[in-house]
């Protein structure tokens, strides 16, 4: 997958290049490029924003910068994504689509966002799409990029060690994931649910489904709403 990110702030990326994300990139999994914004600016102060048309307070990403920028990119295959808190809600379906793409390309804005024109034109060209992390502001797209990105990666063919915890991980059922526990047996004066050391693989496999289903009832159940009709007779009588 190739992804470029444009950003004033590429240094807020340096944390792709460690880890796993790292190592995708290493083995050609994931082509990333990180371009500073102001590159594409012409004056001597490299400005980038300027005050709102309708008056208010901040100042808002000027559009040329950010034209000249995305004509470099976008192709009519490409999908641009925009992180603001105005955008559609980030998770685990969305990060599956991302990893369908072949080429994402991230706009990071700064300040109260980006000239809406630049998201029109773009829209004239390729896919775009706002994205959120959740309802709450941040101070600008970067720290999305990082997530977005952390949760695409991995999904990607070849990335994980082991695919088949892609399975049974989190939200990969809609159901939150049952604890899990490692050596040794007994710690501070907790042990480990004696079941897990049974061998009985059948047992297990159930009474991770049981824990799944209490945890998502307990912490998460706006999840188990959205999945109730995948429920059996046996998950219901957990319940
Ligand atoms: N930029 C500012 N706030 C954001 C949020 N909640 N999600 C994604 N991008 C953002």
């Amino acid at each position: 997958m190739r992804v470029d990110v444009f950003t004033i702030f590429p240094d807020y990326l340096a944390p792709l290049e460690l880890s796993l994300i790292g190592k995708a990139r290493g083995t050609g999994a994931l082509d990333l490029r990180a371009t500073d914004l102001r590159d594409f600016t012409h004056d001597v102060h490299r400005t980038v924003d300027d005050t709102p048309y309708g008056g208010g307070p901040g100042m808002v990403m000027r559009p040329e910068p950010w034209g000249q920028a995305l004509d470099t990119v976008l192709t009519p295959s490409s999908l641009l994504l925009v992180p603001s808190p105005a955008g559609r809600r980030f998770d685990q379906a969305m990060a599956h689509e991302l990893a369908l793409e072949e080429h994402l390309v991230f706009a990071c804005g700064r300040y109260e966002g980006i000239d809406q024109r630049v998201l029109s034109h773009a829209s004239g060209v390729c896919r775009v799409q706002e994205v959120s992390l959740g309802d709450y502001v941040l101070f600008g797209g970067e720290v999305a990029v990082l997530v977005v990105l952390e949760a695409v990666t991995r999904l990607l063919p070849g990335v994980l060690g082991n695919a088949d915890s892609l399975l049974e991980e989190s939200h990969a059922a809609g159901l939150l994931e049952a604890p899990m526990y490692t050596k040794p047996a007994e710690w501070r004066g907790h042990g480990v649910p004696e079941i897990l050391r049974s061998g009985d693989h059948a047992k297990i496999a159930r009474w991770r489904r049981d824990q799944a289903l209490l945890r998502t009832a307990q912490q998460r159940p706006d999840l188990l709403k959205q999945c109730y009709d995948t429920l059996d007779k046996r998950d219901l009588a957990t319940l």
